[in-house]
């Protein structure tokens, strides 16, 4: 498959990040190895337990579920074993987890996770790892990559605001509906990459997308079939 192949070139070195001599593997959610599961785990508790607080219980559940789904890919970030002393060890540095799916009827990829180790946080990974989803997402003809960032993640959200030019999607609660969006804790964010994806997922309200698939379906309700 064209992306595997995508992937598979892109189990290199990188040797150009501010000094880190990182090496990247491609997983699925489905061929996860005990050891990979318990890191990933590990990341995902010392980096989110701080945002979400009081409801970190169920959504490390939540996450435990998510992180094994068939459907679910993912990049891996190693130290570069070849230039280290110990070559058995190599502990998870990173991962990202991300789906191709569709939002309002637009196929995205969808990115779960993005999860850095804080040993190499604020050296440019997370932004290289974010060039290389946006390449992976442009090269599957998706129209958007979309993303979930809790509110009180203030870092993320300056990260992908801020640094990486993402904006508050139409689909976000806020902008649903503002009363709505108060009570959530979350904001969906998007870059799109084509017209109809910006049309839907960066400009138009809930109302415009309501109104279109009743005209939709109006268009249609028109039509005879013949037995
Ligand atoms: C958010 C995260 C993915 C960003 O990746 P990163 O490699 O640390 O970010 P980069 O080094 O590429 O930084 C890019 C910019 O973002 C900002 N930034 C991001 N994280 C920062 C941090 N921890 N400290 C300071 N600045 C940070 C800086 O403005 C930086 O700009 P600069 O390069 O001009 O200094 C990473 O810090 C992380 O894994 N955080 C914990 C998990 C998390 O919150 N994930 C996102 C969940 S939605």
């Amino acid at each position: 498959m064209k992306l595997l192949m995508f992937i598979k070139e892109l189990t290199m070195l990188i040797k150009s990040l501010r000094g880190l001599c990182l090496c990247l593997e491609s997983g699925s959610g489905d061929k996860l190895s005990n050891c990979t599961k318990q890191h990933i785990q590990k990341l995902l508790k010392a980096n989110m337990m701080g945002p979400y607080g009081s409801e970190w219980a169920v959504e490390e559940k939540v996450k435990r579920r998510e992180m094994v789904a068939p459907q679910a890919r993912y990049i891996f970030v190693y130290w570069n074993a070849n230039e280290m002393m110990d070559n058995a060890f190599t502990p998870l540095l990173g991962f990202l987890h991300f789906r191709f799916t569709l939002e309002e009827e637009i196929p995205v990829l969808y990115l779960y996770e993005l999860q850095l180790d804080s040993s190499v946080q604020g050296k440019g990974l997370g932004k290289f790892l974010m060039q290389l989803v946006e390449l992976i997402a442009q090269e599957n003809r998706m129209g958007a990559v979309v993303l979930t960032v809790q509110k009180s993640n203030s870092l993320a959200m300056k990260f992908y605001i801020s640094k990486l030019r993402y904006v508050v999607s139409s689909i976000s609660p806020s902008r649903v509906d503002p009363l709505v969006g108060v009570e959530k804790n979350y904001e969906i964010l998007c870059k799109t990459f084509d017209h109809e994806a910006k049309a839907i997922l960066e400009v138009y309200s809930v109302q415009y997308r309501t109104a279109r698939r009743v005209g939709f379906m109006a268009a249609f309700s028109d039509l005879k079939f013949e037995d």
